[in-house]
């Protein structure tokens, strides 16, 4: 059976974290919080609900329900300026061809996001018809680190879990990929993503051979 493929979005197909971190950031600076690089790692693959949450415990601060939705509609809307104006050209580097590969070997790929806009950037960066299966932020209800976004991929693909490969950028969906008993493929640093099975910093590190060969994890 051929091996299954799940992608993250943010930060493994398209560099929208860098956005993620800019719309945060101006978020947290009008309300007063200190926001770096190093509190953004930490809100990588969670959600947006959970990534406020944490943004208001680092700054001891609290909203009430109303105020809270007001800053998070702010923050999406900033965010999505910034996505409208991507186009293929923001694919990361090595993403497209590698792709091309898998598809060429008939391996079945879904797309395993926790943002509830990963049918917008699909199509700003035209791979709306890449995924045979998209799971994504609108059917989700258990965010990163647990595995339901990975396992309901696979379900979609038809397959089990041992037979899936999972690219992930952040700590929590190589927890989730790991939990869900796939073998991870981390996307960015070594050290910070040591609970990978292997990690890469780009795709043009590796190619598609590498997956003929590779030790899966059951
Ligand atoms: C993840 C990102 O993919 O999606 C997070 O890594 C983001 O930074 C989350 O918060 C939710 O995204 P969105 O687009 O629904 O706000
Ligand atoms: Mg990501």
């Amino acid at each position: 059976k051929q091996t299954a493929f799940i992608f993250d979005l943010d930060g493994v197909i398209v560099d929208t974290a860098k956005f993620h971190f800019l719309a945060w950031q101006k978020l947290a600076n009008k309300i007063g919080i200190n926001f770096s690089e190093k509190e953004n790692e930490q809100l990588k693959g969670v959600s947006r609900v959970k990534s406020l949450e944490k943004i208001l415990s680092w700054g001891n601060k609290t909203l009430s329900d109303e105020e809270f939705q007001r800053l998070m509609n702010e923050k999406n809307q900033d965010y999505l300026n910034y996505v409208k104006q991507m186009t293929e050209a923001d694919i990361l580097p090595g993403v497209n061809s590698f792709l091309d590969d898998l598809k060429a070997k008939n391996h079945p790929i879904a797309l395993g996001s926790a943002s509830k806009n990963a049918k917008t950037i699909l199509k700003c960066v035209k791979l709306s018809d890449t995924f045979e299966a998209i799971i994504d932020g609108t059917v989700v209800s258990k965010a990163k680190p647990d595995p339901e976004v990975f396992l309901k991929a696979a379900q979609c693909l038809n397959t089990t879990p041992s037979n899936c490969i999972v690219f992930e950028d952040s700590i929590a969906g190589i927890q989730a990929a790991n939990a869900g008993g796939m073998t991870s493929i981390g996307i960015g640093d070594k050290n910070t993503l040591h609970e990978a099975d292997f990690c890469f910093s780009n795709f043009l590190q590796f190619d598609y051979p590498f997956f003929k060969n590779i030790k899966m994890k059951a």
